[in-house]
């Protein structure tokens, strides 16, 4: 039973109209299912029964209080990237315990604020970071635990942006350079060894580049602990991408199958496991709501201006993602029979600002959309451009609606400024 769907004339989320929302709350409004997170997050419990695995979600995907607190309560670490996520996500209530810390520029004071606050594990991106981190442990008296992010160089098949294990990425540590760094980490007083980890991209929807990358990881683990450091988790990154418009990523649990079926094969399938995924828990758990303001029709192109805009669903604009729009209570007829071809944009004054193109759509003004998949990536890449105040967000636990971010006024957006 999907969380999000049509009951009739009228799409919901578990057992809330959409079209009731959108009267109550005012759009751009994001709604998100619970019962949606814990299903995405059950298929990575089910492929690592039996196993020692700890889910770390990137909260870079969606990093609202409440979301982490879905999270939090279901037993999650995070994977951090900032000093502000880390106190985002303790603010959330997090196990500090649980918390990892990826990034290639991560500062001194993000490293004191997190070895304060005694996070379980620093992911190290570069050489030059090891020797900084374990100064600053060192000056507070403390041990950092470190894991060694590598770059495998293997073709994650996704959009550039998104790619991050091939050799011409900033992200990691060469793969052959991984030896020398380690040997470097162990000698060095601040540090504890704990893991190896490696990230490749984001929405991947093959399985090969997951198999070729953990042939890489485990060849690796293998030298470095013949070198004399034992290697006590495997973090394998996050990635796994979801269906926007047809796509195909395979099953969390069927993918770990084959994944762990490597680990075995080379005796270490009783090593602690560690994931960072983000999209794939969220992704699909969101919808934006958003409002037809006019039809502009054209010679070239019919336009269907709407409430949202980039500021707040940037992904079109930065990527040229798919998103599916839909109405929240479909036209007398059908959605798509009798629709006119529109170019869905927002008010932003960009030629950039779209949302979708080429949709057909049998919409008139006043009409509220949904844009799908909206979970992940939106909300937390919002902006304020155009002095445009940030979406209200609401999370749907089966019959109630709780609104878990109050919608931004103009005055909360220049609340920080100062004349002079
Ligand atoms: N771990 C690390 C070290 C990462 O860099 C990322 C994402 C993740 C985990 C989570 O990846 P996921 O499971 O969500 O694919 N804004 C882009 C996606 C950027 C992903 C950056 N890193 C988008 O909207 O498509």
């Amino acid at each position: 039973q999907p969380h999000i769907a049509y009951q009739g004339d009228q799409l919901m989320v578990e057992c809330v109209r959409l079209s009731d929302l959108a009267r109550e709350h005012g759009t751009p409004l994001f709604v998100y299912s619970k019962a949606a997170m814990l299903s995405a997050l059950a298929a990575y419990q089910r492929g690592f029964a039996g196993r020692k695995a700890q889910i770390c979600y990137a909260m870079k995907a969606n990093s609202t209080l409440a979301v982490l607190q879905v999270f939090a309560d279901a037993g999650c670490g995070f994977d951090t990237v900032s000093g502000g996520e880390l106190a985002r996500v303790l603010a959330a209530g997090a196990d500090p315990a649980k918390v990892i810390f990826s990034g290639v520029g991560k500062t001194r004071a993000e490293m004191k604020q997190a070895l304060q606050v005694g996070i379980g594990c620093f992911n190290v991106e570069s050489e030059a970071e090891l020797d900084v981190l374990s100064e600053v442990a060192v000056s507070l008296n403390l041990k950092a635990s470190v894991s060694l992010r590598v770059n495998p160089n293997v073709d994650a098949k996704t959009h550039p942006y998104i790619s991050t294990g091939l050799k011409g990425n900033k992200f990691g540590i060469a793969h052959e350079d991984a030896l020398r760094a380690y040997r470097h980490a162990a000698s060095l007083p601040g540090l504890q060894v704990v893991g190896i980890d490696c990230h490749i991209g984001s929405q991947i929807t093959e399985t090969t580049p997951y198999l070729d990358a953990m042939d890489r990881v485990l060849d690796l683990v293998g030298e470095i602990e013949a070198a004399g450091i034992p290697i006590q988790h495997i973090d394998f990154g996050g990635g796994l991408g979801i269906n926007y418009n047809g796509d195909t990523p395979p099953e969390a649990d069927a993918l770990w199958a084959q994944l762990l079926a490597k680990l075995d094969a080379r005796g270490y399938g009783q090593r602690q496991i560690m994931i960072e995924p983000g999209r794939s828990l969220v992704g699909n758990a969101g919808v934006c709501l958003t409002e037809v303001l006019y039809l502009k029709p054209g010679e070239q192109k019919n336009f269907c201006i709407v409430d949202a805009a980039m500021n707040d669903l940037p992904r079109p604009a930065m990527y040229q993602a798919f998103h599916q729009i839909v109405p929240v209570t479909p036209r007398a007829g059908s959605v798509t029979a009798d629709g006119t071809v529109y170019d869905i944009v927002g008010p932003v004054c960009e030629s950039g600002d779209w949302i979708g193109k080429d949709r057909q759509l049998q919409v008139a003004a006043g009409d509220v959309l949904a844009v799908l998949s909206a979970g992940a990536y939106c909300m937390s890449m919002a902006s304020n451009y155009n002095t445009r105040g940030r979406a209200a967000e609401i999370l749907v636990d089966g019959t109630k609606a709780h609104l878990i971010r109050q919608r931004e006024s103009a005055f909360d957006t220049f609340a920080l400024e100062q004349l002079v």
